[in-house]
């Protein structure tokens, strides 16, 4: 059974979760792993980032889709070079998708989604079975367009291996609007308040590349005892 939900509503401590923060925290945590971060630790707030930071860590930081001044890069799948991030343990903390980590991490599992995995993603995710929450970042609290638009697609795809059969009205939702927008993802959220918050920042070369699929096959986890993301 799969159920989209919107963070901070998701408090179940045992569901197993997806976190998907399309634009652009999860999709840049997945090109970091590409680009082959050893670890990365993700933090709710600013003062722990420049905590690490002082400690030596590199830290990525964002904030309202700007990077933080005292980070060493912010949240752009570009910023995240093997140069500045290859066989290193980062920091990292953006506006929504590290506190929706923060939410989900004691669950069952915690994976990260974005369209930049979803293929692996979803075969990892078949052979954990079991009950899946995709737990949408969206934007303050409010519910995006862009993570709706993974769910669906998420789910058209267990829908097309035959995964999942029940279909609670989150995922009806979620598929409706990514049967509108699959023949144009990037046409379809031009007019979203994130994507108009990345143009407005100088960021409009992410939005294409966050929609892309497979681009990064990595599946991040959060590791409970080492308390930071990694890849196996
Ligand atoms: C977030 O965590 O809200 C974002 O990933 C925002 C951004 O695009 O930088």
């Amino acid at each position: 059974c799969l159920s989209p939900a919107l963070y901070p509503a998701y408090r179940q401590e045992n569901d197993r979760v997806i976190v998907v923060d399309v634009f652009r925290a999860t999709t840049t945590i997945c090109a970091a792993f590409a680009n082959g971060a050893r670890a990365i630790i993700p933090v709710a707030g600013i003062q722990d980032a420049e905590r690490y930071k002082a400690q030596g860590f590199p830290v990525g930081a964002e904030r309202n889709a700007r990077k933080c001044d005292f980070a060493d890069f912010g949240n752009s799948p570009f910023d995240v070079t093997a140069e500045k991030v290859g066989g290193k343990t980062i920091v990292f903390t953006t506006t929504n998708g590290t506190q929706a980590v923060e939410a989900a991490k004691d669950s069952a599992y915690l994976l990260i989604g974005a369209f930049s995995n979803i293929d692996v993603l979803m075969e990892k995710s078949i052979e954990f079975g079991g009950r899946v929450v995709i737990l949408c970042a969206g934007w303050n609290n409010r519910i995006n367009i862009e993570d709706t638009l993974f769910a669906g697609a998420f789910a058209e795809k267990l829908i097309q291996k035959a995964v999942i059969r029940r279909l609670p009205d989150s995922v009806r939702i979620a598929l409706h609007l990514w049967e509108k927008a699959k023949a144009d993802p990037l046409d379809f959220v031009k007019q979203t308040e994130h994507y108009q918050r990345l143009i407005a920042n100088h960021a409009e070369t992410d939005a294409p590349f966050c929609l892309q699929h497979d681009t990064c096959p990595v599946v991040p986890y959060y590791d409970k005892e080492k308390g930071w993301l990694s890849v196996s």
